[in-house]
């Protein structure tokens, strides 16, 4: 079993450079499959999530070749083949599956999908985009069967809820069909933009990504490109609170200031002093931290993926603060971890109120989900003493590199495999 020791209160200083988001990359990789040549995906982050991926692909007999953060991705000679079980449910974006194989084959048999553990994580707004479009959804067992007998037909699709997964499922699945389909109330998450752009390059004529409505005219072909993936704006928010907590000084590259407004703006009224270049931010030595309240909101409200990151800081920070996860109002895990190493949290309803300042003291925690295992390494940059964090591998499938970045910065961590039991 991997760990992660932190031995925290070190001073963090230089630069840092932010990867191609994951949460595009994850859609991107599916979505490749549709072309009937190569897709060269740049920026690609060396994360678990793709790795799988690429399993995924392989399994599908799609080839691959992965070297230095670019991915050619060959569908030529991909099989149509159920993937009930196995590692298509080893995470969340494989659902992605479903609209790539309904836009290539018309059909598809795919397992639910795993991921992390965040509350209840329906797919109902998926199938109903299917099913509008004529597909034929079975679900049972978890396992869903696409058909389309009758080809699949554009239609005029309203999203009950606001889904970054609905949305990007529905605009691959709609690339194939026949005539206009209309997207109402869709996410405009800059990942769906990325994932638009990809598509329109393949040669899909897709307009209004970024807005809640979004058309699409169907084509017959998709053919292959290249395609650089935009910078990950959860992994830059992590690493500019991990700045904000413990920097003395700290150049994060690769980052758009606009996809990560809300989340500045919130900093910010903490007392977090920053300077924003063209594609960098400075974090400046933050001094006294000012608590605030945070509610996550679809994009362009604050990330539901950086509240958990931010939590350490607005337990550091001085007076009471909120948290109101509308997203995902049981992705609270992190909080009886933090809580352990002497903060102050409590978990009010489906509200995380903090009382601070806290002074965290280093102890063994576990990263129960992605999100939750950055919110642990950072506490553990700014913890007294040692912090020995387990479940590293759900921080492994979002984030490269985390221990060489930080290391890169001034932290005391390090990766280590201790096989003795979890206390
Ligand atoms: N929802 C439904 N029905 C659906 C789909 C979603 O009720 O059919 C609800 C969800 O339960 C949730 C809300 O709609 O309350 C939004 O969920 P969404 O579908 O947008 O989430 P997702 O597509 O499953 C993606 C990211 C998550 C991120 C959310 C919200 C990927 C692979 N995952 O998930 O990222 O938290 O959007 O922004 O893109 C992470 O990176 O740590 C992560 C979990």
């Amino acid at each position: 079993m991997k760990k992660l020791i932190v031995r925290g209160g070190k001073p963090l200083t230089g630069e840092i450079t932010i990867n191609g988001a994951k949460n595009s990359t994850v859609a991107l990789i599916p979505a490749a499959i549709m072309a009937d040549s190569e897709v060269v995906l740049e920026g690609v982050p060396d994360i678990q999530d793709v790795y799988s991926l690429i399993e995924i692909l392989n399994d599908f007999n799609v080839k691959t070749h992965f070297e230095n953060n670019v991915l050619r991705i060959d569908p030529r000679e991909m099989v149509s083949i159920p993937m009930p079980t196995g590692k298509i449910q080893s995470l969340r974006a494989s659902y992605y599956f479903m609209g790539a194989t309904l836009a290539k084959f018309g059909e598809g048999v795919i397992g639910l999908p795993g991921g992390c553990f965040l509350g209840p994580r329906p797919i109902d707004q998926h199938l109903k985009a299917f099913r509008s479009l004529g597909v034929d959804v079975q679900d049972e067992f978890g396992v869903v069967t696409l058909t389309s007998p009758n080809g699949m037909k554009g239609a005029r699709i309203y999203m009950d809820v606001v889904s970054v997964g609905a949305t990007i499922n529905c605009i691959l699945a709609a690339v194939r069909a026949e005539g206009k389909t209309v997207i109402e109330n869709a996410a405009r998450e800059p990942e769906i933009i990325d994932l638009v752009t990809l598509l329109n390059k393949m040669g899909a004529q897709i307009k209004g990504a970024g807005t809640n409505v979004i058309r699409i005219e169907g084509v017959k072909e998709l053919h292959g490109c290249n395609h650089t993936i935009i910078p990950d704006r959860i992994e830059a928010g992590t690493y500019i609170t991990a700045a904000a907590a413990m920097g003395q000084g700290v150049k994060v590259n690769n980052v758009l200031f606009e996809h990560i407004e809300s989340f500045i703006a919130k900093i910010m009224e903490m007392g977090v002093e920053l300077e924003v270049g063209e594609d960098s931010i400075f974090v400046k030595p933050s001094r006294d931290l000012i608590a605030v309240s945070i509610k996550t909101l679809p994009y362009p409200g604050f990330a539901t993926d950086l509240q958990q990151p931010l939590t350490p800081l607005l337990a550091l920070a001085k007076g009471e603060g909120t948290i109101t996860d509308t997203i995902y109002p049981q992705r609270v895990k992190h909080i009886p971890e933090l809580n352990r190493m002497g903060a102050d949290i409590r978990i009010d309803g489906d509200i995380i109120r903090t009382k601070g300042p806290a002074k965290l003291t280093g102890v063994e925690v576990k990263a129960s989900d992605l999100r939750a295992g950055a919110c642990l390494v950072i506490a553990g940059l700014i913890a007294e003493g040692e912090t020995v964090i387990t479940g590293v591998e759900n921080i492994l499938r979002g984030y490269s590199n985390i221990v060489g970045k930080l290391r890169d910065l001034g932290a005391d961590i390090e990766m280590i495999e201790d096989d003795s039991p979890e206390i």
